[in-house]
């Protein structure tokens, strides 16, 4: 009884947080630079279904074209973020107010092109804070746990603390806090941003990424194939289930700003695990499921210099972050959603 009087609760509190987005948002018109990408194509969904569909426009590079639901949700256009004359003409023809730059390479694939995540992740980055200015947008460009380095604390590393990353993935993040700082400060364009910590989801996989391993864990056990695991036993990395991942940057963009200490770019985290951990959990759901180790040195020593574990205390105070999804419950739903989407069943 007690139970199922809190589960009411619980679930006329969603409600009125749902009403609440709602309404504080009916006026918003959102451009998703990138919106055929791991977030992008889940973010682009959950936006359309809060602001309506007509307001919210997928942005996409040639070859890159959206699919299925998200083509046939709403408005879609050629978004490339090294152009800044192409975004400024949508911003103007769709009357945007709201920008979600989620164009990058990630930290693997970004070390063997490294000109080219620069001129994604920061040459980018200007032209999107620029047409921002122009247009009076708010912008959300997402940091990572790749913004730390190996002389950053490692055990619940701190909101503000040394950022001094190894990789080029890290130094663009690092820049894109500092550009994004910049702009709001000297012209108090409205940017906002968290970092992400490895992002896990059955919809659209990552590509090239530190933390893929806890992704594609997953596609091995429900095909039940050996997982070779990249890296070492007990390197521990902070994980977030997508669905927190996309809610952690809609409620940020929500936040009363006068609460905002911070702005770029808040920790936040959900979990933290090594692949031993991870594996043991899949485990006891697929007893047959086998793991080995092959450990892939450019990954591991990427891995070894993020932290162990984030401190999202800022995130909690500042605009009330919370988790719902823990390591059990995340690894149950993964499996019956990847499963039905991989065998039907
Ligand atoms: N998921 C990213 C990566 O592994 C980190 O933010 O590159």
């Amino acid at each position: 009884m007690r139970l199922s009087s809190f589960a009411y609760l619980c679930s006329w509190k969603r409600q009125i947080y749902k009403t609440k987005l709602t309404l504080d948002s009916a006026m918003k018109n959102i451009l998703v630079i990138g919106s055929t990408g791991q977030i992008g194509s889940e973010l682009t969904n959950e936006l359309r279904k809060i602001y309506g569909s007509a307001n919210v426009v997928a942005g996409y590079i040639p070859g890159a074209e959206p699919k299925g639901e998200l083509a046939e949700g709403g408005p879609a256009a050629v978004a490339d973020v090294t152009d800044g004359a192409q975004l400024a003409k949508i911003v103007q023809e769709h009357k945007i107010d709201t920008i979600y730059n989620l164009a990058a390479l990630l930290s693997v694939v970004a070390e063997q092109k490294p000109r080219l995540a620069w001129r994604i992740g920061i040459d980018g980055l200007w032209n999107v804070l620029e047409v921002a200015r122009e247009n009076n947008c708010a912008v959300f460009t997402p940091s990572s746990i790749g913004s730390f380095g190996p002389t950053t604390p490692h055990e619940l590393t701190p909101q503000d603390t040394i950022q001094r990353p190894r990789t080029i993935y890290g130094v663009s993040k690092v820049t894109t806090e500092l550009l994004s700082d910049y702009y709001f400060l000297k012209y108090g364009t409205d940017t906002r941003s968290v970092r992400f910590p490895g992002l896990i989801s059955y919809v659209t996989p990552p590509g090239g990424g530190t933390t893929d391993y806890a992704v594609d864990i997953f596609y091995a056990a429900v095909r039940n194939e050996v997982f070779e695991c990249p890296i070492a036993k007990g390197t521990r990395m902070d994980m977030m289930y997508m669905p927190d991942g996309l809610r952690a940057a809609i409620e940020l963009m929500e936040a009363d700003p006068s609460r905002l200490i911070h702005r770029n770019s808040f920790n936040v985290t959900a979990m933290s695990f090594p692949p031993e951990k991870i594996y043991k959990e899949i485990n006891k759901r697929c007893p047959d499921f086998k793991m080995i180790y092959k450990v892939d040195p450019l990954k591991q020593s990427i891995a070894e210099s993020w932290p162990d574990s984030l401190d999202d205390s800022a995130a909690r105070d500042e605009w009330g972050w919370r988790p719902q999804f823990g390591l059990g419950a995340m690894t149950r739903d993964m499996l019956e959603k990847l499963s039905k989407k991989l065998l039907g069943a």
